[in-house]
């Protein structure tokens, strides 16, 4: 069996469901269920036995001890994170918590887990890494995408939080030879996507008849990638990575965010037409994110010379994709829109 954690989060729940849909492989599944974390994106798994949930913090080094002598996994799955950038600004101490202090926990267990194994057990062991390209930091317009030898220049503390995550990672391999590997990836979109993060929120608002919050001049450039595309480049690491390895992820797919905002208003004057006119309309400017990041573009071409992964998706189609699931599962929204989330709404937009 597999130990996942953050698997109640947007990627790790995809993830898990991929999974499970690809392997009879069990799952153990380790998240503390923060405010980003759903056990309604595992619904459709209730009374699945493959599928074991703990609800429990990675910093807690004696759960984590306990889960890793109960099951014997072969291998964890690391997502847990804060994950917001906007968050990390109004509050960093989370995120160098959970994602600095709780992957050396993770890291440490883990050591100690792998130690104990015999030696077939131990060359099959892996330590799987889900990390970012924000790492990376800003790249000027004409600037080559991101390679896996790119130097680490992360700008917010979101970002450093995970680039230390990175380091642990690679110093645990390098110091003390356990199997890890790494994967950075690019912007994921797609189903169970928090609807704080710009493709949802542009989806909610839009339906509500808010305005559409664009930061600063819109023309910052992520690079995007569908949500199972990143889970099926994490299986393949997993597969057949070599350990000590890092693999960037990405779908050649670079936009402006202005030019998002655009092709969502698009698909829903489509899908779901308002009376009151186009959802563009509502696209309105606002303060830019302190230090935000001009863009990020990733470099894919060594996952899939080595492991022979390219994405299934490509951006329309998974875009499409995308805001017809947001308009089936406008339940899903709705529960999430709580006291907690208005406060955050209220928190980040009210200064802008
Ligand atoms: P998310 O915020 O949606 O989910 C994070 C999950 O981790 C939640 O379920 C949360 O409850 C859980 N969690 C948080 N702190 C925890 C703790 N201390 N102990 C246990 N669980 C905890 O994040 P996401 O967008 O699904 O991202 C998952 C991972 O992928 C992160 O490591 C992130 O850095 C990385 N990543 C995300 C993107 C993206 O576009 N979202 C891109 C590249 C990499
Ligand atoms: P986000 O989804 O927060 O991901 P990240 O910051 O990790 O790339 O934001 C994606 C881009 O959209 C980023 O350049 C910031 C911008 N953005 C807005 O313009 N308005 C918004 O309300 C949000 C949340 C993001």
């Amino acid at each position: 069996m597999i130990l996942v954690t953050g698997g109640a989060g947007f990627i790790g729940a995809n993830f898990v469901l991929d999974w499970l849909s690809v392997s009879d492989e069990p799952v153990v599944n380790l998240d503390a269920l923060t405010y980003a974390g759903n056990l309604e994106n595992l619904a459709s798994l209730k009374g699945d036995p493959r599928h074991i949930f703990v609800q429990g913090d990675i910093c807690d080094r004696e759960l984590v001890d306990r889960l890793f002598a109960e099951h014997q996994p072969r291998a964890i799955v690391h997502f847990a994170a804060e994950s917001h950038v906007d968050r990390s600004i109004h509050g960093p101490g989370d995120f160098v918590r959970t994602n600095v202090n709780g992957t050396f926990t993770l890291l440490e267990a883990a050591r100690g887990h792998w130690m104990s194994l015999e030696e077939a057990g131990k060359a099959a062991f892996r330590f799987h890494h889900v990390s970012t390209d924000e790492v990376y930091g800003s790249l000027g317009p004409n600037a080559p995408a991101f390679s896996e030898t790119k130097t680490y220049e992360p700008n917010s503390p979101y970002s450093a939080s995970k680039a230390a995550s990175d380091h642990l990672v690679r110093a645990w391999h390098h110091t003390y030879g356990l199997p890890v590997t790494t994967s950075n990836c690019s912007n994921n979109y797609g189903p169970y996507h928090f609807p704080e993060k710009l493709i949802p929120l542009m989806i909610a608002n839009a339906l509500a008849g808010k305005p559409l919050p664009v930061y600063g001049d819109g023309q910052q450039i992520r690079d995007w990638l569908y949500v199972t595309d990143h889970c099926s480049a994490i299986r393949a690491v997993l597969a057949k990575g070599t350990p000590g390895e890092v693999y960037n992820v990405g779908g050649w797919n670079e936009k402006p965010n202005i030019e998002i905002v655009h092709t969502l208003c698009a698909l829903l004057d489509e899908l779901k037409p308002d009376p009151a006119g186009s959802y563009s309309r509502l696209i309105t400017y606002v303060t830019d994110r302190p230090g935000h990041d001009r863009r990020y573009a990733i470099d894919a071409r060594k996952i899939e010379r080595e492991l022979g992964w390219r994405p299934a998706e490509t951006f329309e189609t998974g875009i499409r994709k995308t805001v017809a699931w947001y308009l089936v599962n406008q339940a899903w929204v709705g529960h999430i829109l709580s006291g907690a989330y208005r406060e955050w709404v209220d928190t980040n937009y009210a200064g802008r």
